[in-house]
């Protein structure tokens, strides 16, 4: 374990196993047989592997480089991720569509996030590889449906998650999804608990890495307003945009150009788009975060789900359905 207590925080050395139960000993990364690289970010790299121990568990590790950690100033929002993946993972929050963090650890070099594993990529990368470069109508119908389950469950616990995107939703073995990446997620309460005269300290990084996905950017961010639950209700619409037709609803040659795009709300669509989705994108894609679909003044989450584009839809029975077949 490391020595470097002084540029780590004590609670960032600590692992989650205390509310995670799954894995009551401090692990070492010795405990874990990496099997192969699977994902880069700007701050991680992401790698398959497996648990050494009796549970035998695929997991995906996360692992940051604390120089990075230091040199970019992201010890707050490197303990915010890990201190709400935790929430999320204790056995009354855990759920079947989030990721899981079974337990951090940490070496003199490095930070790890051991995660529940999905072998299927992402459904970017996923749509990408598909002859039309498109989901149909059933299987964008069950990813969205997932992915609305997913962001219920951590609206419901004050999560809202802000990066919301094909490539941050996971394909599990089983072929539902796991919404994973909560490195730019927030607790509501923090938010509104932030006086208005004083914003909060990261405002400016948090809008400088949202702007890492300019397609995906919400109106309100642009403005530098605060965001609420309803900024994961427009990523719903921008993602179902997505899964239908293969490409951004919102893009341009440059980044200015596609941030005017989203104030504007200039987006077009192709005119084989299913009817019913149709309304439901133009329901969500509302410059007026609480004129979207979702929002409390529409009605909430459950205006949401009784939308027509999920007619017929089995909510309460969802984790049991049968995923779409691969096209
Ligand atoms: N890439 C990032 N997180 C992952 C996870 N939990 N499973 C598989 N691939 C990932």
């Amino acid at each position: 374990m490391s020595e470097d207590g002084e540029l780590i925080p004590e609670n960032l050395r600590r692992p989650a196993s205390s509310s995670t139960a799954s894995s009551p000993l401090q692990r070492t990364i010795a405990d874990y047989n990496t099997i192969k690289e699977i994902g880069e970010g700007s701050f991680s790299t992401v790698y398959h592997a497996r648990e050494m121990f009796e549970t035998r568990r695929d997991v995906a590790i996360k692992m940051c480089l604390k120089q990075q950690i230091l040199r970019q100033k992201r010890i707050d929002a490197i303990m915010r991720e890990k201190n709400i993946l935790a929430r999320l993972s204790t056995k009354e929050n855990i759920h079947p569509f989030i990721v899981g963090l079974y337990c951090t650890i940490q070496d003199t070099d490095h930070l790890y996030f051991v995660l529940t594993y999905a072998s299927e990529g992402d459904l970017a990368t996923i749509l990408k590889k598909l002859p039309n470069r498109r989901f149909d109508e059933a299987q964008a119908r069950f990813y969205t449906a997932e992915l609305v389950e997913a962001l219920d469950h951590i609206h419901s616990l004050g999560v809202i998650h802000r990066d919301v995107k094909p490539d941050n939703i996971l394909i599990q073995a089983s072929g539902h999804i796991l919404l994973s990446d909560f490195g730019s997620a927030k607790e509501l309460s923090a938010i509104k608990e932030a006086p208005a005269e004083n914003p909060p300290d990261d405002r400016p990084k948090r809008r400088a890495s949202f702007v890492g996905t300019a397609q995906f950017v919400t109106p309100e961010m642009l403005k530098g307003q605060p965001v609420d639950e309803t900024c994961d209700y427009w990523a719903v619409g921008v993602s179902l945009f997505q899964f239908l037709t293969g490409h951004h609803c919102f893009h341009d040659e440059s980044e200015y150009l596609i941030f005017q795009r989203i104030q504007k709300l200039l987006y077009k669509f192709p005119e084989d788009f299913p009817e019913n989705a149709r309304n439901l994108v133009v329901d969500l894609l509302v410059l007026e975060p609480n004129g979207r679909l979702g929002s409390s003044e529409r009605g909430g989450i459950a205006d949401l789900k009784s939308h027509p584009f999920f007619e017929a839809l089995d909510w309460k029975n969802l984790t049991s359905s049968e995923p779409p077949k691969k096209s």
